[in-house]
This record gives structure tokens, C-alpha cells and sequence, in this order.
């Protein structure tokens, strides 16, 4: 398991870029933590890493999955909206076609639909501390390829 204290907005994207560059066509990451931890303000950094500007990155206020056109294909799923999440209705939004195959998938509030996602899938979860700090934690990734970034 990967530990950070992020110390801001700044720190959690440069994280999100490291995973990005680590990521593999097929990988699922999975976000978990509270409303404004800083999932958006990582997957910014995750994006980067593919070449996405970071203001195409937006909270999905109505939009639960954005796709980028990006060679591996780069899929933003957002759950928040989904109440009470049951298969049948993760199957509607079409969120199997993106998960696995050769999309790179990351999905913020990755809880509700915890039970469906593969059992590889990168866990990296957001715990606030204080206004400004995140302890981050990433679980599912090789710590050695991780320091050899
Ligand atoms: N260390 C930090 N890392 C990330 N964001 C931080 C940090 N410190 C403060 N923030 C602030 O917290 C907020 C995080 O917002 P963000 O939209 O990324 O949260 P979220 O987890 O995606 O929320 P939601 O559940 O609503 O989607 C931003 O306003 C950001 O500026
Ligand atoms: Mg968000």
C-alpha cells in the first residue's frame, strides 16, 4: 500500500499523474472518499498523464461517464448520482463496455458500485485531515514500480 499526506490541490494531481503514467490498458481505478476530498482534483492529474487538459476534467453534475479520445481510450465515471446502485442499473449506463478491454477506467465514488469492479482494480482512497490536507492512500499498485517512476 502507497501513503500520502497531500498538502493541497497541487500535490494531489501530481500524485494522480504519477498513477496515470503507471496505468495499463484494462486498469480500473477506483475512488473512495467523501464529498470535496479531492477525487476530481486527482483525476485531473490521472488525465494529464494521457494528454487531457485538466479543464476538460469537470464533476459530473449531469454527465456520469466522459469518455477521451486518447490512445489507451480514458474514461471518467462518476457514481454520485446513482442512489442505490443495483446491477441492472449499472448495466443501463452502459459502464461494463468501458471496464476492462482496452479503456483505461476511473471511477470516483468507486463504493457504490464496489461489489461489480474487478478484483485487480487500483483502490486509492481520500481521507481529509484538515482543510488543505488528504491523506491519500493507493492500494493495488507495485510499490517498486511506484519508486521507480
Ligand atoms: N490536498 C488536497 N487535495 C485535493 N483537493 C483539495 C486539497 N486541499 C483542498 N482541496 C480542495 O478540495 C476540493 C476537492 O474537490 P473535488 O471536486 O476534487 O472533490 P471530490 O472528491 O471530487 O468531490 P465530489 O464527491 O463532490 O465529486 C477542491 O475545492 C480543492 O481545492
Ligand atoms: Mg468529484
Amino acid at each position: 500500500m502507497i501513503k500520502y499526506l497531500s498538502k493541497g490541490p497541487d500535490d494531489t494531481k501530481e500524485i494522480g499523474y504519477r498513477l496515470g503514467r503507471l496505468l495499463q490498458p484494462g486498469d480500473v481505478v477506483g475512488l473512495y472518499g467523501e464529498l470535496g476530498t479531492g477525487k476530481t482534483i486527482m483525476v485531473k492529474g490521472v488525465a494529464r498523464a494521457f494528454g487531457i487538459d485538466e479543464r476538460e476534467i469537470v464533476s459530473a453534475s449531469f454527465t456520469i461517464i466522459s469518455g477521451y479520445d486518447t490512445i489507451p481510450p480514458f474514461i471518467h465515471i462518476d457514481l454520485y448520482r446513482i442512489e442505490e446502485p443495483e446491477e441492472p442499473e449499472l448495466d443501463a449506463l452502459g459502464l461494463w463496455e468501458y471496464i476492462g478491454g482496452d479503456c483505461i477506467a476511473v471511477i470516483e465514488w468507486a463504493e457504490k458500485a464496489e461489489r461489480w469492479l474487478p478484483e485487480d482494480s487500483i483502490k486509492v482512497t481520500f481521507n481529509p485531515i484538515g482543510e488543505l490536507i488528504r491523506e491519500i492512500t493507493i492500494e493495488g499498485i507495485d510499490e517498486k514500480d511506484w519508486n521507480n517512476l
